[in-house]
C-alpha cells in the first residue's frame, strides 16, 4: 500500500516536516499567517506556472507539495530562497510559499500531491 495517514498535530507554525509517498518526499508545511499573506500578494500574471494560491492548498495553514524540483528532480531546500519558500541547491530554482517557481530552470511549481484530511490534526496522502 502507497497510501498513508501522517499526524499533523504537533508541526509547530512555521516548520516543515517531510514524509515519504511512493518513494518521494512530500513535504508538509505549517504555514504561518505572514507566509499566507506573502502566497497571495503575488501577481498571478507575473508566474511562469500561474496558479493561485487557494488552488493549491486545502486548509491554507497547511501547504502539501511533492519535495521533488521539477527541474531535474532534486529534493529542494525547505525555508530557503529569495520568494520564502524552497531552494534547490542543484540549479537554483526559487519556489514561493506556495511552492510555485519563481526563478531559476525550474518549468512548473512543486506538484500538489493528492491528499484528504481525515481530521483536524490527521492527514492522508494518496
Ligand atoms: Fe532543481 Fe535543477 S534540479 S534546479
Amino acid at each position: 500500500c502507497s497510501d498513508f495517514s501522517h499526524l499533523i498535530r504537533g508541526i509547530e507554525p512555521g516548520v516543515t516536516v517531510s514524509v515519504k509517498w511512493r518513494g518521494k518526499p512530500v513535504f508538509v508545511w505549517h504555514r504561518t499567517e505572514e507566509d499566507i499573506k506573502l502566497a497571495n500578494s503575488v501577481d498571478i500574471g507575473s508566474l511562469r506556472d500561474p496558479q493561485e494560491d487557494w488552488e493549491r492548498v486545502k486548509k491554507p495553514e497547511w501547504l502539501v507539495v511533492v519535495g521533488v524540483c521539477t527541474h531535474l528532480g532534486c529534493i529542494p531546500l525547505p525555508n530557503a530562497g529569495d520568494f520564502g519558500g524552497w531552494f534547490c541547491p542543484c540549479h537554483g530554482s526559487h519556489y514561493d510559499s506556495s511552492g510555485r517557481v519563481r526563478k531559476g530552470p525550474a518549468p512548473k511549481n512543486l506538484e500538489v500531491p493528492n491528499y484528504t484530511f481525515l481530521s483536524d490534526d490527521k492527514i492522508l496522502v494518496g
